[in-house]
């Protein structure tokens, strides 16, 4: 199955209508069987013509071992990787992925999850709670969208919720409240203090909810990216050591790491160029990073162990790294 390290070709089963610029994708595979297992919160990369690699979280249930279901909005400010997906891909087509990679993953041990949404947002939270009636945990979902006609997968969340006796779903539907942005912060406050708290939706939403959990214990808050958290540091002015060849790379102004390693040849991995799918993660061997990621978190933005060199740059002249 596997095509070459880390990725496999799938079917495009069916494009399914989620909601208004909202489609769903089922992949299955090229023949009878089962597809590499993933865990509640994972995302698989799809290889798109032109070298382009786009993440998508899985919607399904982990369970479902047969097939991959992404949903995946069409963004007006697509960079083509969106726009691939709603206007080229036909049912039939075959596709390459990448295996499933979790940056985003649940604690199954919580005594609640409190998942809150901001439009396509909701892909790795429905997923979650999937999993989550699956082993019997509690959970409070807060979905929020532009309308109800914009809120993917809402029937489908609603009849959990429904099935779900000691589940909560909280709607938030800026039409119908006329234009109120959702009190994230009071989302948080109303939290059980052991809750684990998850986050996915546009950056300010994900801003307001950083800010909200900053008292709480940080293992226990969650976020998910969807996009670039930080400008990309493009100063250059430093360059970077590559521990196995021993080679040196400049990165000049206007680059990344990755431009500079791509420009001078360099098999690089790399999938969103935005910080947020981890396929470019490598690991720091000397030197300190200008961590730019939205991956991360504090701690591990202290220790300085791996870069996105997707986004990140340099605070010092040289940067070793294990490439
Ligand atoms: S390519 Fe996605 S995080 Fe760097």
């Amino acid at each position: 199955m596997t095509m070459e390290s880390g990725t496999l070709e799938v079917r495009l089963k069916a494009i399914t209508f989620e909601a208004e610029g909202i489609n769903g994708y089922v992949l299955e595979p090229l023949t009878a069987g089962e597809l590499p297992p993933f865990t509640a919160g994972a995302h698989i990369d799809v290889h798109m013509p032109g070298g382009m690699i786009r993440s998508y979280s899985l919607v399904n249930n982990p369970e479902q071992r047969n097939r991959y279901v992404l949903g995946v909005a069409r963004d007006p400010a697509s960079r083509g990787g969106s726009v691939y997906m709603h206007e080229s891909l036909r049912v039939g087509s075959k596709l390459k992925i990448g295996l499933p990679r979790n940056n985003f993953p649940l604690n199954e041990a919580a005594t609640r999850s409190v998942l809150i949404a901001g439009g396509i947002g909701i892909t790795p939270m429905y997923c979650m709670l999937q999993h989550l009636q699956t082993i019997g945990r509690p959970w409070t979902l807060y979905y929020c969208a532009r309308s109800h006609a914009h809120a993917a997968f809402l029937s489908e969340i609603e009849a959990l919720a429904r099935a779900t006796p000691t589940a909560k779903l909280h709607l938030h539907f800026d039409d119908e409240a006329q234009g109120k942005h959702p009190d994230i912060a009071a989302m948080v406050a109303s939290a059980e203090p052991d809750a684990h708290l998850y986050c996915c939706g546009p950056a300010p939403m994900l801003d307001a909810f950083t800010k909200a959990a900053a008292s709480r214990h940080s293992d226990t808050v969650h976020v998910e990216y969807f996009s670039a958290r930080e400008e990309a540091a493009t100063d250059g002015g430093f360059t970077v050591k590559l521990a196995r060849s021993g080679k040196t790379i400049p990165v000049s102004a206007g680059k990344t790491i990755l431009d500079a390693l791509l420009d001078a040849g360099i098999d690089a991995q790399y999938g969103c160029m935005q910080g947020v799918c981890g396929s470019c993660e490598t690991r720091v061997l000397a030197g300190v990073p200008d961590h730019r990621d939205g991956l991360l978190d504090e701690a591990a933005r202290n220790s300085n162990t791996t870069i996105m060199i997707c986004c990140s740059g340099s605070k010092t002249p040289e940067l070793t790294l294990d490439l």
